[in-house]
């Protein structure tokens, strides 16, 4: 472990400018520097470095931190990995701290496991170059698979000797830790009676496959046969152990990271030999799910570089139709999936060998659709003309297409499936709301207690709420706080790309309801700030002297004395996003109410109509209660989406 101090004199000594030049050309401007951002593609720069604060942020897609974050996000370092890589640049020695006791066994015991695989992995090579036997049989076949010498090496493959005992010796002469070796997973232990028992070596007589983790390290190992024996399976592999977790494990992954990065995008293949096969055509972001579906897990490892994923697919159906289900995974974790197919009887292992790496990659591009289109379509071909097959197929894709998280996709997928099925888009909007139903009572719960939370912060609501008619006069308070403070500032409202100035927002929020202030005061600063600029009625507030306007100072002084957070929203200019998200919802919680008690106040008259008007016809009846439902529709809305408990 890395101590404190270290920690926080490599954070010190760190130059954010130094750090990110090395990566990052930069010019500067001003106080700050600029450049292309290294995150997202983009022509104009909006990737800003601040020597001062330490810090860099790009006004394009976001991404902002120190120099640890950013060598954590450049590099896909872990935050470990990041200290050391900056200690190491800035000369800094780091003295480990003294773990506990129990820190050391269990960190021991990785660790002994770590060195017992780097050795097994070793010993294997070796029996590949060195010996005849792995030369002419191990040697011999990747050749035959055209793998070349540098690809070998680069992915640490190996040779098992046909043999019971031989890896078993190198452990004992090399004074491993018996039990260690016996709990590794490189030994077979097998009970016999009387307490005996057998212990051998798991892979012999095959071509080994080193699974590294994501820094590189050998974690386990995949061993493939070498004569087509179907009495034994075609890969054996490591079983689990405290540094193997498959689920968490994608082949390759270390070797691809960087690449992963630098392309913004990441396939993903079936097998071992297909990942050795690309990398040495020179497609160098890619790993393997080894044989099953994705877990989460993958998923999210993957995501940790790109947003990106693309299958690479061999042209055999029922493979594919397999693989469906595993797919919608990776959408619900909002990454982007394409799909490439490989001709009949080709995977990319076999492509890669027979075509240049030009041609490969060009397949890859021309080849490369989008997943929902290419389950539709590969889909619809069984459906032919049979309405409750393509019933069936509607639902499938629809259940796909419900697991996208982003709202504006969704809607993209769902009218684009509607033309490629040949089918309403209302059809799908039906059944796509089916089933986000469920998923959204639980989003829209969290959201709620997260508001409620903020609303208390923000002292707008005691600890529960009953909302009467008269008490939106904070609210109105509020909006006109609002207004003299940020009225003429430009923000990205709703979190969009659009500007408007705050007091643009809250009047295109506001007019459209035929809106009022029950407050006077409020009312008569409103009535000026519809027609001319906070910055124009504070001066006309300064130079003009007439009775209306006095009525107005004080309360408009006592408010503008009153910024509260928002006010060094300017002064801390670099973070601006973030505080125009809140921005956004400020402006939002006071309308909010306020609409709410509006309708509130129309339901109640609406409802008196019933009592107050006699012989009212059925026709004139249905008309009040169908509004009454309208109100009552639009109450709940506006609860909801403040939190809040309403009484009648
Ligand atoms: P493949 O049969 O496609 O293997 O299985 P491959 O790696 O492409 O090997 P070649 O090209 O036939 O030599 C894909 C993956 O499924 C896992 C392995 O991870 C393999 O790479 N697998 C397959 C097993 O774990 N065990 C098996 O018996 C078969
Ligand atoms: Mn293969």
């Amino acid at each position: 472990m890395i101590p404190k101090e270290t920690v926080e004199l490599i954070i010190e000594t760190s130059r954010i400018e130094e750090v990110v030049g090395d990566f990052v050309s930069l010019k500067k401007r001003g106080a700050n520097l600029l450049g292309l951002c290294p995150f997202h593609n983009e022509k104009t720069p909006s990737f800003t470095v601040s020597p001062a604060k330490g810090i860099y942020k790009c006004f394009g897609c976001g991404k902002a931190g120190d120099s640890v974050r950013f060598m954590m996000e450049h590099e896909a370092f872990t935050y470990p990995e990041a200290l050391r890589y900056l200690a190491e640049k800035y000369k800094i020695t780091i003295e480990e701290t003294i773990p506990t006791v129990e820190e050391i066994q269990k960190q021991d015991e990785r660790e002994s496991l770590f060195v017992l695989y780097s050795f097994a992995q070793k010993f294997f090579s070796e029996k590949l170059f060195n010996t005849e036997e792995g030369r002419a049989i191990g040697l011999s076949y990747f050749n035959e698979r055209g793998f070349n010498e540098a690809v070998i090496e680069k992915f640490q493959l190996g040779y098992a000797p046909d043999q019971w005992d031989a890896l078993s010796q190198a452990v004992t002469e090399n004074k491993f830790n018996r039990q260690l070796y016996e709990k590794s997973g490189l030994a077979v232990v097998k009970e016999q009676e009387q307490d005996s028992q057998k212990v051998y070596d798991r892979f012999r007589g095959r071509v080994i496959f080193p699974i590294h983790n994501l820094s590189g390290r050998v974690i386990a190992f995949g061993a493939r046969q070498l004569a087509n024996d179907p009495k034994s399976p075609k890969y054996i592999n490591s079983p689990e152990t405290d540094i193997y977790h498959k689920s968490k494990s994608l082949y390759g992954i270390s070797f691809a990271r960087k690449s992963i990065i630098q392309h913004d995008e990441c396939f993903l293949v079936e097998g071992y030999t297909d990942v050795v096969s690309l990398f040495q055509a020179g497609v160098e972001n890619v790993v393997a799910s080894s044989g099953t579906s994705l877990t989460p897990e993958q998923i999210r490892l993957i995501a940790r570089f790109t947003g990106n994923i693309t299958i690479l697919y061999d042209g055999d159906p029922a493979g594919i139709k397999a693989s469906l289900r595993g797919i919608d995974l990776i959408l619900e974790e909002g990454l982007n999936v394409k799909v490439v197919l490989f001709p009949d009887g080709d995977d990319p292992d076999s492509f890669a060998r027979k075509n240049s790496t030009i041609q490969l990659i060009d397949y890859i591009s021309k080849n490369a659709v989008d997943f929902i289109g290419f389950k539709t379509s590969l889909l619809l071909e069984e459906v032919a003309n049979d309405p409750v097959r393509k019933a069936a197929l509607i639902r499938d894709i629809v259940e796909s297409i419900s697991r996208i998280p982003d709202g504006i996709k969704r809607s993209l997928y769902t009218s684009q499936c509607a033309t490629q099925m040949d089918v309403p888009e209302q059809v799908l909007i039906t059944e796509l709301n089916k089933i986000r139903r469920n998923l959204y009572k639980k989003d829209n719960e969290h959201q709620q207690a997260e508001l409620v939370e903020k609303l208390i912060e923000m002292e707008y609501l005691p600890q529960q709420t009953i909302l009467t008619e008269t008490n939106a006069w904070y609210q109105e308070q509020e909006i006109i706080r609002l207004l003299l403070n940020y009225g003429d500032k430009n923000f990205n409202y709703q979190g969009g790309e659009q500007q408007k100035t705050v007091r643009e927002f809250i009047l295109e929020q506001i007019l459209p309801d035929g809106f009022g202030f029950d407050d006077e005061i409020f009312a008569g600063v409103f009535s000026y700030l519809m027609s001319m600029s906070t910055a124009d009625f504070l001066s006309m507030l300064k130079t003009e002297n007439s009775s209306d306007l006095e009525k107005l100072r004080s309360k408009t002084h006592e408010l503008l004395m009153n910024k509260y957070e928002l006010s060094d929203w300017e002064s801390k200019g670099i973070y601006v996003k973030t505080e125009e998200n809140n921005f956004n919802e400020a402006i939002m919680n006071p309308i909010n109410h306020i609409k709410l008690k509006r309708v509130q106040i129309l339901k109640r008259k609406n409802s008196l109509l019933l009592k107050e008007e006699s012989n009212i016809s059925d026709e004139r009846m249905d008309e009040i209660l169908s509004k009454q439902k309208v109100y009552e529709t639009y109450i709940n809305a506006l609860s909801k989406l403040l939190g809040i408990v309403t009484l009648e």
